[in-house]
């Protein structure tokens, strides 16, 4: 297994090109397969999670080929319709191809994913979701069976929580159901919003793009087409966090600073400046002393449903909070257990009490995180920790950095453009 060697307290300066978004790149990829045809997808990061996807399709039927960032997807011939245990269980967005597989084959067979490092995450108002449009579902042998008897109906679908890969899911099955569906409660976030420009370009008929109320029209059938992945918010704001910690400048390119309207009020709330264009933001640590690395003031998040604070930045946060001055407050809302890191940044010297869903981070100021040998648990929990061993003295080691490879596409070598000290090496 690989391993991440970084020799911290080395402020980064430079710029990073952003790749295309995980969460929206895995959507689009399922999406295709509502259409027969020949499917351009631009801007596919290539990670392994958007390869599991890929080879997901591929069971199913599909053939495609990469040719830099542009993935073409040709699913004139769907001959499977089982999305295998196998798969499902080393990335749990392969639930997303039972919207799509319903509406166009009406039948959909897909392994129920067990509970992951960060929480128990059930699909529940996926499957609730479904059945409001006429699709019935049964649990067999560990599968999610649903089947449509002739066309899926249009129906009312209210989320109790607005589920992203739900939305998603719902989405993807109702756009050629007959009549309408008005799926309230819907999630807002910037993928959704990538997947609605993608339907739409195939042909669907959708109202309510970025709210909570999104109303669909059915179509009868759907076209091939091409489309364009947007920017990732989560790997801009976690090299944002990145530069804030460790002190330096940096401009990150090819982005999407609009999607990150929290984290921004928070990190210039911390002291840390910000500039930003339509597609680039600069994060600065203004000069103290002549060095560019200012005192960080401790501030409290909540994560929350976009446009709140991301939940997928909340560990990368938090490594930043553990050397600013004064006591911060981190509250999860989202999932309940992703407070995988706290234990591992303790190890390099970090003062944080978890008290239910919140974690009290006294800072310690900077300078004063030690290097140590620590394990990644899941994706967003080793961003946490490459950011403490990047603003750390002496060196971290970190375990498990597979998790990394899921979501962001060739850190390694984005950090050394920035002047980080940091390699990848075999356990
Ligand atoms: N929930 C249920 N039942 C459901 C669906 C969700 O109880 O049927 C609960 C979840 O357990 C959670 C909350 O609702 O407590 C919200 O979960 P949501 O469904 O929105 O999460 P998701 O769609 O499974 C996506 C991202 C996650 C991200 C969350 C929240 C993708 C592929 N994944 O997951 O991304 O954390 O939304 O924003 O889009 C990551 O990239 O590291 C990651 C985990």
């Amino acid at each position: 297994m690989d391993q991440l060697i970084i020799k911290g307290g080395v402020p980064l300066y430079g710029s990073v090109v952003i790749s295309g978004a995980k969460n929206a790149a895995l959507p689009l990829i399922a999406a295709t397969l509502l259409a027969p045809g020949l499917h351009t997808l631009h801007n596919v990061p290539d990670l392994r999670d958007t390869r599991t996807m890929l080879k997901l399709l591929e069971i199913l039927g599909a053939q495609w080929e990469r040719t830099g960032t542009t993935i073409r997807i040709n699913n004139d011939r769907l001959t499977g319709v089982e999305a295998p245990y196998d798969l499902v269980k080393t990335m749990r967005a392969s639930v997303l191809v039972l919207g799509p597989l319903l509406a166009r084959s009406g039948f959909a067979k897909v392994s129920l994913p067990g509970g992951c490092a960060i929480g128990a995450r059930p699909i529940n108002y996926h499957l609730k979701g479904f059945e409001q449009l006429g699709v019935t579902t049964r649990l067999e042998q560990g599968y999610v069976e649903g089947i449509v008897e002739g066309r899926m109906r249009g129906g009312t679908v209210y989320f109790d929580i607005p589920s992203v890969t739900g939305t998603e899911n719902v989405l993807m099955a109702s756009v050629m159901a007959k009549g309408k569906t008005v799926i309230k409660n819907a999630a807002k976030e910037p993928e959704v919003g990538n997947l609605i420009d993608m339907l739409f370009a195939m042909g669907a008929e959708i109202e309510g793009k970025g709210t909570d109320r999104l109303i669909v029209q059915g179509v009868d059938q759907l076209q091939a087409t091409e489309s364009t992945i947007i920017p990732d918010r989560i790997e801009t704001g976690t090299y944002m966090i990145a530069v804030a910690a460790t002190g330096g400048s940096v401009t990150i390119t090819n982005c999407n600073p609009s999607h990150l309207p929290a984290l921004t009020e928070k990190l210039l709330l911390c002291g840390v400046d910000i500039a930003t264009t339509e597609d680039t933001v600069t994060v600065s640590c203004p000069d103290v002393a002549g060095r560019s690395i200012c005192p960080l003031q401790s501030v409290d998040i909540t994560t929350l449903p976009y446009p709140g604070f991301p939940t997928d930045l909340q560990a990368q946060f938090m490594a930043l909070m553990i050397q600013a001055e004064g006591t911060a407050i981190i509250h999860e809302t989202i999932f309940e257990n992703r407070f995988m890191h706290v234990a591992e940044l303790k190890r390099m010297g970090a003062d944080i009490t978890i008290e239910g869903s919140r974690a009290i981070v006294r800072g310690i100021g900077r300078g004063k995180l030690c290097g140590a040998p620590v394990m990644a648990t899941d994706l967003r929990a080793s961003a946490s920790l490459v950011i403490a061993g990047l603003a750390a003295s002496g060196t971290t080691q970190i375990s498990r950095i597979y998790h990394l490879e899921r979501g962001y596409e060739t850190m390694v070598e984005k950090l050394q453009g920035l002047g980080a000290q940091v390699a990848k090496v075999k356990e």
